[in-house]
């Protein structure tokens, strides 16, 4: 059975990436179960300088989802480079870091930051981050974040520029908040992007309605979980059609039919983030199921699977 995937000549051995500030930096997980099992892992959003994240709730439950108002908490580039680099360097699956801002110039520097840092460690026969994944998508924090992510015009600035700033490969992650998400993912390939990751989390609220006010010191923040399966997956489709770089699918997979649905709307690999935290060996339950799954349907390769809903 082949579960092999490639996003720009990156060999992933299995669709499972683990997404964005549901993973750390693999860490903690690494002590569960073996996360070299995986097929990727994308950091937590890095950003220049270090940030606190928001004040106040950060973490809500509701009915099949999960909100999130963290804010871009982040020990900084130079910190991650300096440090959860020494684990990354030992780990097998593909190490793609997520990359914020609040500036054009913010993302500038922290992809030739992450650029020169990798090609040291390759000069040295160490191995650097793999890929970037530009994070254009945060709803959680006031300067930046999906601000950039709305506008296709305004987003194509930050992708121009990064694209110019860094030889790695580069993927963009996408916000369902976009104004029109199919126009954005076609203009991220125009501009050279190897690869678009969606969905991030839906702007949503929730009300304390005896305190009268959001649970949330930003008021809105960011829905995710199997509540947003379906909208998920009808953008992933929608995306998957129009364009001709590989889609990297997410939101809400909680089970093996899950990363298949995405596989089968177009998908080249699955990101998987707030089930996370619902089993904590998610990655390696996954893994598990999706095996038997091709097994008892007798599927040799996803390939024959991906991008068959027409
Ligand atoms: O939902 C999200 N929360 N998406 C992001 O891109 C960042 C994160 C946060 O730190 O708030």
């Amino acid at each position: 059975m082949n579960l092999a995937c490639n996003i720009a000549g990156i060999p992933f051995r299995n669709p499972i990436v683990m997404a964005s500030g549901t993973f750390g930096f693999g860490q903690e997980y690494a002590r569960l179960y073996d996360i070299n099992q995986l097929g990727g892992i994308v950091s937590k959003g890095l950003t220049l300088n270090p940030r606190r994240g928001n004040t106040g709730t950060r973490i809500w439950e509701t009915a099949g989802g999960m909100m999130n108002s963290v804010g871009l908490e982040n020990p900084g580039i130079d910190a991650f480079l300096a440090e959860e680099m020494k684990f990354w360097e030992t780990i097998e699956p593909v190490r793609i870091a997520n990359l914020g801002g609040s500036s054009i110039e913010d993302y500038v520097l922290g992809a030739v930051k992450i650029t020169k840092d990798t090609g040291e460690r390759h000069n040295t026969h160490l191995r650097g981050v793999d890929m970037i994944e530009l994070n254009i998508s945060c709803p959680n924090v006031k300067e930046g974040g999906m601000a950039f992510g709305i506008k296709t015009e305004v987003a194509r600035e930050v992708i121009r520029e990064v694209r110019q700033a860094t030889s790695l490969p580069l993927a963009v992650k996408l916000s369902p908040n976009a104004e029109n998400i199919v126009d954005m993912a076609v203009m991220c390939e125009e501009e050279g992007a190897d690869a678009v990751s969606l969905v991030n989390t839906f702007s949503g609220m929730t009300i304390d309605i005896h305190q009268r006010r959001s649970v949330f010191s930003n008021l809105y923040a960011g829905l995710s979980g199997p509540a947003i399966k379906p909208i998920a997956l009808r953008m992933v489709h929608q995306v998957a059609r129009q364009v001709t770089i590989p889609v990297m699918g997410m939101g809400g997979i909680t089970s093996a039919s899950d990363i298949i649905e995405f596989i089968m709307a177009g998908a080249e690999v699955v990101q998987v983030g707030t089930y996370n935290f619902m089993n904590l060996r998610a990655g390696e339950n996954l893994l598990l199921g999706l095996h038997n799954f091709m097994e008892q349907e007798n599927i040799q390769s996803l390939d024959e699977i991906r991008g068959i809903i027409g």
